[in-house]
């Protein structure tokens, strides 16, 4: 082997293909998590997509927003709408507009998951607290520095 494809085998790492002790073996998928301005205009939206509303719109004071959950093909999406300009979600808006931005998992440990996935590189952007739209489960959210925001619930 010469020097130069030496070096670009040093430099290009094959990513794991499988599990390791720090993934997320244990996770499934909950929902994904949008984020809309105007909720029930969003609302009218998906249902002419055909969704169907599954948790009618409630208001959390916790995080001053507005949350209601669709369902489609088995697929469940979560609106979340900023109540006033102070919601943490007001500032997300400005960065994401309305679109995606997190897909939450479940797990049947939490404070265990969300160790595990610090310790690998994930860094939480807050503590667990419950989540009055999902009955009031735990949840907190994560960043990944190559796949952005994800959010961990625990499994009632
Ligand atoms: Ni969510």
């Amino acid at each position: 082997m010469n020097q130069t494809l030496n070096q670009t085998v040093a430099q290009t790492p094959k990513p794991p293909q499988t599990a390791d002790a720090s993934s997320g073996s244990g996770l499934k998928i909950h929902h994904i998590g949008y984020l809309v301005k105007k909720m029930d205009a969003a609302m009218d939206s998906f249902l002419r997509l055909g969704y169907t509303v599954s948790r009618d719109t409630v208001y959390d004071s916790i995080r001053n927003i507005h949350i209601c959950f669709m369902e489609k093909d088995g697929y469940t999406i979560e609106l979340i709408s900023p109540s006033d300009s102070t919601s943490v979600a007001a500032g997300l808006m400005k960065k994401y507009k309305n679109s995606p931005y997190h897909i939450c998992y479940e797990t049947q440990d939490l404070d265990d998951m969300l160790a595990r996935l610090t310790a690998g590189g994930y860094a939480a952007i807050d503590a667990p607290a419950p989540a009055p739209a999902l009955d009031g489960r735990r949840v907190v959210f994560l960043v990944s520095p190559f796949l952005g925001m994800i959010e961990l619930l625990e499994t009632c």
